[in-house]
């Protein structure tokens, strides 16, 4: 079984492309919802939530876990990789090919506070991006709007122009959503953006990344989604972001 967590319902959209990745592999997926957002939260928290949802995954025979969570993985994917011997595949903002695709030398980062303060994404910069113009923004309510199902319409396009005027008046050409809560606003972001703006999602890539694991041959295909929140709502919130995939969502009492 592939586990994966995210602070919320943002993961979803990396479980989407596992999912059309390796259809015959059982998912079982855990958002945080009691403590969403991690965006704003202190390492430590951070960290301590990602080693309990990464240990109930373990328990629950994860072969692999996937943090679908930018700021979780900036801020405890190698502790959990010496904590445990099962593989860790992470996601973080697509610094290098956002650099290989600008052609203005200027690049946005919509991420959380969180991944945009970790050490990590300062590495990921000064690597693939030393000779570029990085503009960061933390988009807090792009996360609070998908944990609300909103995906479009006036709150959506106030945000959007909030998060995205600076940035465009700077002349970027590309935007990384660097969040697994954004993907699912690329569509409001695409139409509310000029034509020429690119965006990079690491979903896909995260996915192939899954798919290059050993896994025991593939069992029986379950989708099992769990939430430390409220299961009713989680399951309406999946029926909007995922409704290509049946599941029904399951309490999780979080330690
Ligand atoms: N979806 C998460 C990320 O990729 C965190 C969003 C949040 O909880 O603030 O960073």
């Amino acid at each position: 079984m592939i586990g994966i967590l995210d602070s919320g319902v943002g993961g979803l959209s990396v479980m989407r492309e596992i999912h059309a990745q390796l259809p015959n592999q059982s998912l079982t997926y855990i958002g945080d919802t009691a403590w969403c957002p991690y965006g704003n939260k202190n390492f430590s928290d951070i960290r301590d939530r990602t080693f309990a949802l990464s240990d109930f995954l373990i328990n629950q025979g994860a072969e692999v876990i996937v943090i679908a969570c930018n700021s979780a993985t900036i801020v405890a994917i190698e502790e959990l990789r010496s904590r445990h011997c099962i593989p860790f595949v992470g996601m973080e903002p697509g610094v290098k090919p956002a650099s290989d695709l600008t052609q203005t030398g200027t690049i946005g980062v919509l991420a959380t506070e969180a991944s945009l303060a970790g050490e990590k994404f300062h590495s990921l910069v000064a690597a693939h991006a030393q000779d570029l113009r990085v503009i960061t923004q933390p988009c807090p309510k792009f996360v609070e709007l998908v944990e609300r199902g909103i995906l479009e319409g006036a709150e959506v396009d106030q945000a959007i122009d909030e998060y995205t005027s600076e940035i465009l008046a700077a002349n970027a050409d590309v935007f990384i959503l660097g969040c697994s809560h954004y993907p699912f606003l690329r569509p409001a972001l695409e139409a509310r953006l000029p034509d020429h703006i690119q965006f990079i999602d690491t979903g896909n890539a995260i996915a192939r990344r899954v798919s290059q694991q050993s896994l025991t041959s593939p069992n029986q295909n379950e989708v099992n989604v769990m939430t430390t929140g409220d299961p009713k709502e989680f399951s309406r919130l999946c029926e909007i972001l995922i409704p290509e995939l049946s599941s029904s969502c399951q309490h999780f009492l979080a330690p």
